[in-house]
């Protein structure tokens, strides 16, 4: 496959490695969970529902402000997507149903609910990996050949905008860490060009500083200019 090496602004890739990184972790977890351990298990299953409602949130800011802009210079080409968030949406219901029996479930059925939401777990992430794959390959060149640069970023800052403080600094925990320190600079450099002060200060202090390795949070620190302590 021909690798384009002067890469153009690219709306999913930041979130989808974040979304990535935070399954893949999750996987591992649930594989590898003491479903006998009640105190482990609802811990685990508590962080397990919080990201699948991001997940699920996700799809939402996809079709509300990226299918549409492709359905207008594209026509049709966003009804592949729409029809796996659908299923998507399946899964979802499915792995509801799982975790709220694992949590009712007398000791001795705890295991095997446990391995069975593990298997239904590690679907979902194989479909999920699967359509974002089809997304960054497929549909972000479309939209590459359709929108400029900046339009695409102001689809994103839009996506940013409409979400609650805590719900964006609930993506950015997830992306900062996943990110190249050069996407994560190119990212944090553009929010502090155009987010209000006290947001960027507290993706800063709430999502960077605790989700980054101490160099790389000393490295970004540099690279945006400001005068913290690292
Ligand atoms: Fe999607």
């Amino acid at each position: 496959m021909p690798i384009d090496t002067a890469p153009r602004y690219d709306i999913y890739g930041g979130i989808h490695k974040g979304l990535r990184l935070a399954l893949a972790h999750l996987l591992l977890r649930i594989g590898s969970a003491d479903f006998a351990d009640l105190r482990a298990t609802a811990e685990l299953l508590a962080d397990l529902r919080a990201q699948l409602a991001l997940s699920r949130a996700h799809l939402a800011h996809e079709e509300a402000h990226i299918h549409p802009a492709l359905e207008s210079r594209a026509p049709g080409a966003g009804q592949r997507l729409e029809h796996q968030h659908r299923h998507h949406e399946v899964r979802f219901e499915e792995l509801a149903d799982l975790i709220a029996r694992l949590e009712v479930a007398q000791p001795g059925a705890r295991p095997a609910i446990g391995h069975a939401l593990y298997l239904a777990f590690s679907l979902f992430v194989a479909e999920d990996f699967a359509h974002m794959h089809e997304e960054e390959t497929v549909t972000g060149p479309l939209l590459q050949a359709h929108f400029t640069d900046a339009d695409l970023q102001a689809i994103e800052f839009g996506i940013i905008s409409s979400l609650t403080p805590e719900e964006n600094i609930a993506y950015m925990r997830l992306m900062l860490p996943a990110m190249t320190p050069a996407e994560r600079l190119a990212l944090l450099a553009g929010m502090k060009a155009g987010a209000p002060a006290e947001a960027f200060s507290a993706v800063i202090e709430l999502a960077a500083r605790p989700m980054l390795a101490a160099h790389d949070f000393a490295a970004l620190v540099r690279g945006l200019g400001l005068g913290l302590a690292a």
